[in-house]
């Protein structure tokens, strides 16, 4: 099966002299093409800074990232910058809605920032508001959605291109225990119907469960 997600030995600390404190520790993960993961740690324990790296957000002191077979650090700006709006997904525990555009117009927003054409994508619109459940709510604006409602407009967002990979950070974090329910078992069905890779780090047991397997961050590595 192809690789989707591959880390080769990747390394980052910050600061320096004697504040200087090394997060990841020569981790390496392979992730399949299709696999929806958890990942878990202490607070601190530096899982969204792995994220980060993930998404081309900062860059490792040393070490690979190979996403979809593209190692990310060969890539310049531009190539980066294309690869991420269409090969990545993310999503956030605030779900990073703006505020006065609509429902279907902030799900749009990467069409629209991309140049490309909104008519085009408006079968896929229609598809992904049915899937999130928010096809009653395509002219609501978010100030008017519940905070499962907006996480799942942020989630419509993310995967308008279907990326190969989603990358969330606590989504559920921020809601109740029923609005994570329902959050998971959209990640779930976007993750078996579309075939998206969902790399999700969680503090809750329960969501993690979610996933076909659940690794945890301590002291800079990562273990089953
Ligand atoms: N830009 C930065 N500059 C300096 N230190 C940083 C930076 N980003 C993260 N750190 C440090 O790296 C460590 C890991 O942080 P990170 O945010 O990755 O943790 P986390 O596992 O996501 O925690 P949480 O569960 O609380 O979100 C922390 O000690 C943090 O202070
Ligand atoms: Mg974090």
């Amino acid at each position: 099966m192809d690789k989707s997600i591959e880390i080769r030995n990747i390394c980052k600390s910050f600061g320096t002299g004697e504040n200087r404190t090394q997060v990841l520790k020569n981790i390496s993960l392979n992730v399949q093409k299709g696999k929806f993961i958890s990942l878990m740690g202490a607070s601190g324990s530096g899982k969204s800074t792995l994220l980060y790296l993930l998404g081309g957000l900062d860059c490792p002191d040393s070490g690979e990232i190979i996403l979809s077979g593209k190692d990310i650090a060969h890539m310049k700006d531009k190539e980066l910058s294309k690869f991420r709006r269409n090969e990545l997904g993310f999503v956030f525990q605030f779900f990073n809605l703006v505020q006065n555009l609509s429902v279907e117009d902030n799900i749009m927003l990467p069409v629209l920032m991309d140049g490309k054409k909104p008519e085009k994508y408006a079968d896929k619109l229609t598809e992904i508001l049915e899937i999130t459940g928010l096809s009653d709510k395509r002219k609501s604006y978010p100030n008017q959605l519940s905070g499962g409602q907006q996480q799942r407009c942020a989630i419509a967002r993310a995967v308008i291109y279907e990326p190969g990979i989603l990358l969330a950070d606590e989504p559920t974090g921020n809601l109740d225990s029923k609005s994570g329910d329902d959050i998971m078992e959209l990640f779930r069905k976007i993750n078996k119907e579309k075939g998206i890779t969902i790399l999700m780090v969680t503090h809750s047991d329960k969501c993690a469960a979610y996933a076909d397997r659940i690794i945890t961050l301590s002291d800079g590595r990562l273990s089953d």
